[in-house]
């Protein structure tokens, strides 16, 4: 029998464990929840393993001590030592060990006081029950459901550490998702510095937050302030490149995007996109075309994210078209100025949310412009800001915007 309850009554609130690295504990919706399940993808050699070994050392200096154990199946006790010690970590009170028994370490969990678990990764864990070979699907969910079992009876932030893209591309992790509390993303672009830790799925807070970072050779370093870092190599006065005001998760980040539109060479012109959605970037092609009267269908089309962020957020379509335009009449745009806006499928552009906290980011980095939504020309509080607005309603009047 199970007793039914209201949903009102006594639960505690969860005290959530600071980890003293802001980055994560934004991404983690304020902190770590004791208890809760947080599995970290991403692609081979990205830092995984260095963000955790951090955060174990993190939370192991804090006052009250916290027992954290970090457990590698993949690398050798010396290796994770030579990491500890470029990393400056090894005096940290971390538990190291090398295991992969799942039973055994369950077993010997068991027994601590443990806070935080690091399991790097699952896919090199076994349990013998489990008729298959590591790293298989059935392996990887057999010795998850045990560590997880064993995180919510003793009340410990287990990390699994699991490699896979974006696309899933192994299947063990994707299973993954749906048992653990929060998902979280390491990414960055090859021959960049910088890396993203994103939350795709978060039981304890909001998804879309990032936190960000530069990997250093004395390991991975907070980014306090992205934009000044997505806009360090920016060259002023060039046509086809411009900077868009975006937010990711709950704060703003400027980037730059830059188009280069070039007559084509083959039968299908060529469109490639490195950082935006290429479907996205066909339908704001189709309504220049369409709306604008813009000839590109002789043309090549080119656009970066300049840095290597990913950009989801449709508010980039107005700094987009800017950028095409831009590149394909060849005129600059001010180099002080940003854009954000939407644009609809009739060459309408669309307000987006929270325009404030995007013109006071680009105030703060010292732009002075911005082509904006005409639907902003009503607020007062937007006009009246640090930065002059430029208000248009259709591509039309974008594209004389350059004549
Ligand atoms: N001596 C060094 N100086 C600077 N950066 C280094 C140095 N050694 C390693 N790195 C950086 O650390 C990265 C590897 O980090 P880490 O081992 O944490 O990644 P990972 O995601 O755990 O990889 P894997 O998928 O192999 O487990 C390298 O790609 C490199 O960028
Ligand atoms: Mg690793």
């Amino acid at each position: 029998m199970i007793d039914f309850v209201s949903l009102s009554g006594s639960s505690q609130l969860i005290e959530r464990i600071g980890t003293k690295i802001k980055e994560l504990d934004r991404v983690s919706g304020g902190g770590l929840v004791p208890g809760s399940v947080i599995l970290v993808g991403g692609d081979p050699g990205i830092g995984k393993s260095t963000l955790l070994l951090q955060t174990c050392a993190s939370i192991s200096n804090i006052e009250s001590k916290p027992e954290c154990y970090y457990i590698s199946g993949e690398e050798a006790l010396d290796q994770v030592r030579i990491r500890a010690k470029r990393l400056g970590l090894e005096q940290s009170p971390v538990n190291l060990a090398s295991a992969t028994d799942v039973r055994d370490i369950v077993a010997t969990l068991e027994k601590t006081n443990a806070k935080v678990v690091v399991i790097d990764s699952i896919q090199t864990m076994y349990l013998e029950e489990a008729e298959s070979t590591p790293g298989s699907v059935s392996q990887v969910r057999a010795c998850a459901y045990e560590l997880i079992k064993l995180a919510k009876k003793k009340g410990f932030v287990l990390f699994l550490v699991g490699h896979v893209t974006k696309q899933g591309s192994i299947a063990g992790p994707r299973v993954l998702e749906h048992m653990v509390d929060t998902v979280l993303y390491f990414e960055g672009e090859r021959g960049h510095q910088f890396r993203i830790l994103r939350a795709v799925k978060n039981r304890y807070g909001a998804t879309d937050e990032i936190g960000v970072f530069e990997m250093q050779d004395k390991g991975l370093v907070e980014v306090e302030n992205p934009s000044a870092l997505f806009l360090a190599e920016r060259q002023g006065n060039i046509s086809g490149s411009c900077v868009f005001a975006g937010i990711e998760g709950s704060r703003p980040v400027l980037v730059e995007i830059q188009a280069l539109v070039s007559p084509t060479g083959y039968a299908s012109p060529k469109r490639a996109v490195v950082g935006w959605d290429s479907g996205r970037l066909s339908m704001v092609l189709a309504v220049l075309e369409a709306r604008g009267g813009l000839n590109l269908s002789s043309q090549d089309v080119y656009l970066n994210i300049a840095g290597g962020l990913k950009i989801s957020e449709p508010a980039a379509d107005l700094a987009v078209a800017m950028a095409i335009i831009s590149s394909l009449t060849n005129h600059p745009l001010p180099a002080d100025m940003v854009i954000f806006g939407e644009i609809g499928l009739s060459g309408e552009i669309r307000a987006v949310s929270q325009p404030n906290l995007r013109l006071k980011e680009a105030h703060k980095l010292g732009f002075k412009s911005a082509i904006v939504p005409a639907q902003y020309k009503k607020d007062k509080k937007l006009s009246s800001s640090n930065i002059s607005l430029h208000e248009i309603g259709n591509v039309q009047k974008l594209i004389n915007w350059f004549n």
